[in-house]
């Protein structure tokens, strides 16, 4: 079994934090996301990481990946020269799959389950492929899957205006070698893409089984603000515990659960968890809510942030309340102390967005 991360693509839906940063090294709790998914991947037991990179994301992505040593697996990187689509990307790695069977894992999802018991019950089945679902409220949003009573899927639909099912596709897929023979018979979509969803039902025409797998925990496509907000919260959620490392002093609390990094410091302020602080911040005179991450070398003055992901070296100063924010980084947020009009001075990137 290999694993196939997809890390290429174009992540307009994230900008601007995607002009200067790929969408899956953007971080949850100050962990890029691929780092959970190669969590799971390590978990699983598989040893041999196909990363599909585009040539935008390419040199972030081996920055941050290496060769895998962090994760003891082994890591080959295969360029896609154009997101051309999901079954694109798979037909790009052929050479890396070969006739092993594989999970293809959307390098931008993340999922509360691992995948390790899945995939011994794939590998111990005689399905053709195994493909993740999540129940969802707004269904016409994904690509959706109808599942008879033996979770054998019968049809899958893109986007539906009709659902059949609240069923939506998540991310993580697992193929035998017979989906190549699927991808080498479809064409481009409308929007231009060799569609996984094509290929699949292919598959299924061809005779295929393809099973569904329906997730019980939470799962987060972290492709929006507010998607990757609510990614952030459920983080903070789950997995953060307290461990408060860096220096308080005697007029701060520091209230549940808060991961304080040892190079972290904090004056005359109140940090309300569950909060993430990283290396090297700098919190004076304010308070932290719960469900924020500070990045790291970021510093906060005088100010409230709640429920907020704060990359890494920016500036906050002076700010009264701000909340439900994503701040991408070395941005720099700050009201003048001496700035009595109400006039608003902005320095003000492409494509970002400010609500006053
Ligand atoms: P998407 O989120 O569907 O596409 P995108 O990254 O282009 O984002 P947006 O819609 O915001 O522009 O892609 C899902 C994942 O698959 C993501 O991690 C990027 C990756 N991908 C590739 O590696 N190659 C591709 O050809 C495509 C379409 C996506």
């Amino acid at each position: 079994m290999k694993a196939l991360v997809l890390s290429g693509g174009k992540g307009t839906r994230l900008r601007p934090l995607t002009y200067t940063i790929p969408k899956q090294l953007v971080p949850v709790a100050n962990e890029p996301i691929l780092g959970y998914v190669f969590g799971h991947i390590r978990d699983a037991g598989i040893k041999e990481v196909g990363v599909v990179v585009s040539p935008e994301s390419q040199e972030d992505v081996r920055a941050y990946l290496g060769k895998g040593n962090r994760w003891g697996v082994k890591v080959r990187y295969i360029l896609q020269p154009e997101p051309l689509g999901l079954a694109h990307a798979v037909k790009t790695a052929r050479p890396f799959l070969g006739d092993s069977s594989f999970v293809m894992y959307l390098g931008d999802n993340l999922l509360a389950q691992g995948i390790r018991e899945f995939m011994e019950d794939f590998l111990a089945g005689d399905a053709d492929a195994l493909i993740f679902l999540k129940e969802v409220d707004n269904p016409k949003a994904f690509g959706v899957a109808v599942l008879d009573k033996q979770g054998n899927i019968v049809r899958l639909v893109e986007k539906p205006k009709k659902p059949p099912s609240n069923l939506a596709l998540v991310g993580v897929y697992f193929f035998s070698p017979r989906i190549h023979d699927a991808i080498d018979s479809i064409s481009p979509s409308a929007r231009g893409e060799l569609e996984i969803t094509d290929a699949i039902q292919g598959l299924m025409r061809s005779g295929g089984t393809v099973k569904g797998q329906v997730l019980d925990e939470w799962w987060l496509d972290t492709g929006k603000k507010d998607d990757f907000l609510a990614a952030n919260t459920v983080v903070l959620d789950g997995y953060v515990k307290r461990s408060v490392e860096g220096k308080a002093d005697a007029k701060s609390r520091v209230d549940g659960r808060v991961q304080l990094d040892k190079t972290a410091r904090v004056t005359n302020s109140h940090i309300r968890g569950p909060v993430v602080i990283g290396k090297r911040c700098t919190i004076v005179d304010s308070f932290i809510g719960p469900y924020t991450t500070i990045g790291h070398g970021t510093r906060v003055v005088n100010s409230a942030i709640e429920h907020s992901v704060i990359l890494d070296g920016c500036l906050i100063a002076n700010i009264p309340r701000l909340e439900d924010s994503l701040i991408g980084r070395k941005a720099r947020v700050v009201r003048e102390e001496t700035n009595h009009s109400k006039a608003l001075r902005l320095l003000i990137g492409d494509a970002n967005v400010v609500e006053v």
